[in-house]
């Protein structure tokens, strides 16, 4: 990978675009090709999932300008909105003129639960758990010796008691580095494996036994540091500043700061063939403050220069092996082109394109606001929509941005005028 930051790279066509990634990241065009067909055939798609009856496509595009850790990176992104990818470059952009994102991780920790009922006493039992936790942990391991091989395995066995209404459950939880595998198959066999036991020792019957898509163990974190004379100045800085804190102070702000957050995340996860819901789960069950309210997943703060320090910090439980990463040639050629080697690079790389995603939304709604890009856009989608050709789009989208009428009605009346030569 040379550079990311491509000029002109949006006003490219498809074929030019592509040949520009695989000059820039080596990945090879035959690869690429996965993406000419949607990256799957029916006949692949009808061993990933049920009752298939054939396949689903969304556009594929590339962020620029993303550097993480001195590395510059090209991103595949999956969205079915319009703008998203332009504002993860963009936000990337900002991002870059003082060296870009800097990313960090915990290991690949997951943990499952395995939920014990009927216990009479359940503060002991908790303990009489906790003494057999070597016992429990060599049972577990035992399920994957392979993980072991490779570096990971179970870290910790704990148990806590959870009251709720009239009921006290003992709940244990086996705590498993998985390495570079997202990890639910590994946790949730370990979890059955042991769960007759725990529930022996703490006297009770056992009824879940699952992984928490909580994966408070398995963080990833980026910072970036963005020039207040690049993203337009104090007041700007102080506006993005503001509309962080009514993010952080309230809930009805949070989700959809938040969301803006996730357009970046999902597109990378579902990319990659990793599980957008776990990811979600994870993000949001994360965004809940110590004193129990739903807040920002990021922060921004104006340093000592002026200029802004945004964070982002949540889990993310993706992997580089099994599933759909390894079985959707799409998936596998989108994994290829981010040039991470682990599930922590990955993991770190779609935290920064989270924050580069909320890094250009805020700079936006705080000096023009969204709609009018946004709604450029739009007017794209609605022309295609109508039947417009690659002659007429361009025009059909001025006559709705003059006419500020984002209409499929509209647009056919402006695509009929100007066939007939109106
Ligand atoms: C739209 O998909 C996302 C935004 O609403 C995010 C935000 O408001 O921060 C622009």
């Amino acid at each position: 990978m040379t550079t990311s930051r491509i000029q002109g790279f949006r006003n490219l066509s498809v074929e030019e675009r592509r040949s520009v990634v695989t000059q820039q990241t080596g990945v090879d065009a035959a690869a690429l090709a996965a993406f000419d067909d949607g990256g799957f055939g029916a006949d692949a798609a009808n061993h990933l999932s049920e009752n298939v009856i054939g396949t689903f496509s969304l556009p594929i595009g590339i962020a620029a300008n993303h550097t993480v850790n001195g590395r510059d990176v090209l991103v595949p992104m999956v969205t079915e909105e319009a703008s998203v990818i332009a504002a993860a470059s963009n936000g990337a952009r900002m991002a870059r003129t003082l060296g870009g994102f800097h990313t960090s991780s915990t290991g690949p920790i997951m943990q499952a639960q395995i939920q014990v009922v009927d216990v009479v006493d359940p503060h002991a039992a908790r303990l009489r758990v906790l003494e057999a936790r070597h016992e429990l942990i060599e049972l577990a391991e035992a399920q994957d010796p392979k993980l072991a091989e490779v570096g990971g395995g179970v870290r910790d066995l704990t148990v806590r008691v959870v009251d709720f209404e009239d009921e006290a459950y003992v709940v244990a939880h086996l705590v498993v580095d998985v390495r570079d595998a997202m990890g639910a198959n590994a946790v949730n066999t370990m979890a059955e494996a042991v769960a007759d036991r725990v529930a022996e020792l703490a006297g009770g019957r056992v009824v879940l036994r699952i992984l928490t898509n909580k994966a408070d163990l398995r963080l990833a974190r980026a910072r970036a540091v963005l020039d207040a004379e690049t993203l337009g100045g104090d007041q700007v800085v102080d506006d993005m500043v503001h509309a962080y804190k009514l993010a952080a102070g309230d809930p009805y702000r949070a989700a959809t700061h938040n969301k803006g957050i996730m357009n970046g995340i999902s597109a990378v996860v579902l990319a990659t063939g990793n599980d957008t819901r776990a990811v979600e789960a994870g993000a949001h069950s994360h965004a809940v403050s110590a004193e129990g309210r739903y807040t920002s997943l990021s922060t921004f703060e104006k340093d000592a220069d002026g200029n802004i320090v945004a964070t982002l910090e949540l889990p993310m439980p993706v992997g580089l092996v099994g599933g759909a990463t390894k079985t959707h040639p799409g998936a596998r050629a989108a994994v290829a082109l981010t040039g991470a080697t682990s599930a922590a690079e990955l993991a770190e790389l779609i935290t920064a394109v989270g924050l580069a995603q909320n890094i250009a939304a805020l700079r936006v709604l705080a000096s023009e606001g969204v709609q009018r890009g946004h709604m450029s856009l739009h007017a794209k989608n609605i022309a295609i929509a109508v039947g417009a050709g690659p002659g007429e789009i361009g025009q059909v989208v001025e006559r709705l941005i003059a006419e500020k009428a984002f209409r499929h009605d509209r647009a056919e009346a402006v695509l009929a005028d100007l066939r007939s030569g109106k």
